[in-house]
């Protein structure tokens, strides 16, 4: 921000402001990490003169640009200096809602920085704005933008305690959720929000390290976002795993069982409020979990000497464990597994285009069928002890999944 700031402050001595005598800068930072700045140019005609933050975005788009990352306004007088109505919406064609606006005093001595959505009036169509209202590729261009020359195949979601499978990357390059436009910041302990690129078995593979909840309040629509970004990069596949409570007492802790199919408990859905062209996305989910990816996996598991189990899992919404009852319910209803995630990006995944397996660790067995309470702790802990199997069976299958993608590009 100081950088920026001062960038603005300085191209403010440039400005052509004779009639009003308030001289403003404006700076831009892009997603390549560029800094385009402008400074107000009035002409006799005042006030029909042109403001610094017109001429940054003119500078941007002359070189090439035409994402905002963050903008810093520089005026002459005491007070911030905000950008006028005109410019907002300018700023609007190429920003996020996230996008931080920096107003500053004369010299940045005074400085207020917001989102720019608190800037601009619902009014002006906030839902859409930068986004050209097609989801324009944001977070992944500012990967490619410090990574040109990532490709990765695959995504993996590494569920709770399951994150040290990303410590075995070949190349790890690693970016917070924070520093990528339009990402959601993750809130629960063992689920810090990472995107990280290496190589795994030979794999070109993307990993989210962390994930959003919905019991930490999030809409199950933050989502979205984190599964375009590995659509973006060019994954053709999802991996997700989990920790997950077993309604089977004969798959207890320990136990790695491949996902076929999902119940969704969590009485809302990702996809919730979008339209695409043709309508609400009526997205077909017969076969959620792609049949080829999982006779992929169990092969590997035989060959690999590791007892795949394969069952249904079902979402609840959390943050609380099951009742007995509930479990005795959910069993009825088919499921063998029980968890508070998954579902969402199963379904944004298939949206998306994506085909996706799931993968679960039985961290306990589930309410009523466990013999002590049910923990947070206790589920981090189990996940870790069994996550190198899960990681083994990951290694060893991908080559064979990336294959399997490869022969339906
Ligand atoms: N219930 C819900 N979520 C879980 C469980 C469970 O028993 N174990 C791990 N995640």
């Amino acid at each position: 921000m100081k950088e920026l700031l001062k960038a603005a402050d300085a191209v403010r001595a440039r400005a052509w402001a004779p009639y009003s005598r308030f001289a403003v800068g404006a700076a831009i930072r892009t997603p390549s990490g560029t800094v385009h700045v402008g400074c107000n140019v009035e002409n006799a005609a005042y006030p029909q003169g042109q403001c610094a933050e017109a001429t940054a975005i003119g500078a941007m788009v002359s070189a090439g640009e035409t994402r905002i990352l963050e903008i810093a306004v520089v005026g002459s007088g005491p007070d911030p200096c905000a950008p006028c109505g005109g410019c907002r919406q300018r700023i609007a064609e190429f920003a996020l809602p996230e996008t931080v606006v920096h107003m500053a005093s004369a010299g940045g001595r005074t400085v207020e920085s917001v989102p720019f959505r608190e800037l601009l009036p619902h009014a002006f169509g906030l839902r859409t704005a930068g986004e050209g209202g097609t989801g324009r590729p944001w977070a992944a261009e500012m990967v490619r933008s410090r990574l040109p020359q990532a490709r990765p195949r695959i995504g993996l979601v590494l569920g709770s305690g399951l994150g040290g499978i990303a410590t075995a990357l070949e190349g790890a390059q690693t970016f917070s959720w924070a520093e990528l436009p339009g990402l959601p910041r993750s809130t629960v302990p063992g689920h810090a929000g990472r995107l990280v690129l290496g190589r795994l078995a030979g794999v070109e593979v993307a990993c989210l390290l962390g994930r959003v909840h919905l019991y930490e309040g999030h809409a199950a629509s933050t989502i979205l976002p984190l599964v375009q970004l590995l659509r973006d990069l060019g994954c053709g596949a999802l991996v997700l795993t989990n920790a997950a409570g077993s309604l089977r007492p004969d798959v207890g802790p320990g136990r790695i069982v491949r996902i076929l199919d999902h119940i969704n408990m969590l009485g809302t859905n990702p996809l919730i409020g979008l339209r695409t062209e043709h309508g609400p996305p009526f997205v077909d989910l017969s076969a959620v979990y792609d049949p080829e990816l999982g006779t992929i996996l169990d092969r590997v598991a035989a060959r690999i000497g590791l007892g795949l189990e394969a069952g249904v899992y079902l979402a609840t919404l959390g943050p609380c464990f099951e009742t007995p009852a509930e479990i005795r319910a959910f069993r009825a209803l088919g499921a063998d597994l029980v968890g508070m995630s998954t579902v969402p990006e199963a379904i944004a995944a298939r949206f998306l285009g994506l085909r996706v397996a799931g993968l679960s660790i039985v961290t306990n067995l589930a309410a009523g069928l466990a013999p002590a309470p049910l923990s947070h702790a206790q589920t981090l802990e189990a996940a870790s002890r069994a996550a190198d199997a899960l990681a083994g069976l990951l290694e060893a299958a991908l080559p064979d999944l990336a294959a399997a993608l490869a022969g339906s590009a």
